[in-house]
């Protein structure tokens, strides 16, 4: 159902209740998500900033129709070219072919891609306004939040910051803002979202909040593409976790990621974990089977993380299927400031450790102990205490 937000703004977004893993299966959104799509009606002109997901077209543009009529919309404002925002677009510009779409040089690339149609696009640059009549957009480009063909807009009348995907949350709600919800669920969607999300572009990210803050834009909301809209009373909660999220993050923690086949891998993740906290009485220590546990969870622990020990025993001279899929997914965040050292068991060949401590340079990791902790067969006493004192040596070593 449309919902004001101002007297000139209104939602128009899916709120999608049941979605559990998002782009395909990669990602896991257990409190659903929403694609957010909103309507200004400035007065002389109206503008749409987004639509939605294609599976939820056809209510879209019901309810677009009965809310504004799409004839009646003079301007497409397209922040992003991905189909979860803009799958849509087909349907309301099958309707209205002659509906101008503003929208970055590449987002005309990613949009005519996805839809293969040369509509009539209005590239936009940083600092290019479109005058609604009452108020106006200002447009910031911002490339990799978090694809190349990225903007946002700023509605100076409501003085709303339209940020699509930076800000947002996997988390769906009618609540519409932000301050309605349990606050450690929302956050904890939000550093999930940026850890698997926004990461990798950590320093644009920071580049941004500078760029957007010398702006100088008085702001009362931020309403992201994702999730719900963060009022007057916390953005600058959301601006302030961001500027830390992107500044090498880590909390005084160390997570422990394993797979084992026979226990003898767990069996040194649990060791490791009692020499750290020998050594450090502080410290929070979590410990995952990879294998048992959600992969975006996962990486939202190490993304909070000071230091990473990463476990596998070997298996047909690799490693186990969680742990290489971890791996694959941290070369791409590429976190930076953290610490890391590999461990493993082996039969026949200790292969896993050196090819996790390799995978783990490759993400970014500063490693501790470059040849890693690799035990053969079950291991003895003797070597759970070599295990207890290797713990105890990567937690001085996170110290440093
Ligand atoms: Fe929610 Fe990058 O799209």
């Amino acid at each position: 159902m449309p919902r004001k937000i101002t007297e000139n703004t209104t939602y128009v977004g899916h709120i999608d209740w049941e979605i559990r893993h998002f782009h395909g299966e990669q990602l896991s959104t257990y409190h659903g998500t929403s694609y957010n799509s909103y309507l200004i009606q400035d007065g002389a002109k109206t503008a749409l900033v987004d639509t939605v997901w294609g599976p939820y077209s056809k209510e879209f543009i019901a309810k677009l129709q009965r809310t504004v009529g799409i004839e009646n919309i003079d301007y497409m404002i397209a922040l992003h070219g991905e189909p979860d925002h803009s799958q849509a677009l087909s349907d309301v510009m099958a309707i209205k072919p002659d509906l101008p779409i503003y929208c970055t040089e590449n987002a005309t690339r990613s949009l005519k891609g996805f839809h293969h149609k040369d509509w009539d696009f209005h590239t936009i640059k940083t600092g290019d306004t479109l005058d609604l009549g009452n108020g106006k957009f200002t447009f910031v480009e911002a490339p990799m939040l978090h694809w190349p063909d990225q903007m946002m807009a700023y509605y100076d009348r409501d003085k709303i910051l339209f940020s699509s995907d930076p800000f947002g949350h996997h988390f769906a709600s009618d609540q519409l803002f932000t301050d309605k919800v349990d606050a450690s669920s929302l956050i904890y969607e939000s550093v999930k979202y940026y850890a698997n999300i926004v990461s990798p572009y950590s320093a644009m990210v920071i580049k941004k909040l500078k760029e957007f803050a010398m702006l100088n834009l008085p702001l009362e909301m931020i309403a992201p593409a994702h999730g719900l809209i963060w009022r007057k009373v916390n953005t600058d909660l959301i601006l302030k976790k961001y500027a830390e999220w992107a500044d090498n993050f880590k909390k005084d923690k160390i997570t422990i990621v394993y797979d084992t086949m026979y226990e003898s891998t767990r069996k040194l993740a649990i060791a490791l974990g009692e020499g750290i906290r020998e050594a450090d009485r502080s410290v929070e220590i979590r410990l995952f089977n990879s294998s048992l546990n959600d992969i975006a969870d996962i990486n939202t622990q190490i993304f909070a993380s000071k230091g990473v020990l990463f476990g596998s025993p070997t298996y047909n001279s690799g490693v186990l299927n969680s742990t290489a899929g971890i791996l694959e997914e941290l070369k791409g965040f590429r976190f930076t400031g953290k610490k890391a050292a590999a461990f493993g068991s082996y039969g026949w060949a200790p292969m896993s450790v050196k090819i996790i401590a390799q995978k783990l340079r490759d993400a970014n990791f500063q490693l501790f102990e470059p040849e890693g902790l690799s035990v053969n067969w079950n291991p003895t006493e003797e070597k759970l205490a070599e295990a207890r004192k290797f713990g105890a040596d990567f937690a001085k070593f996170c110290n440093e």
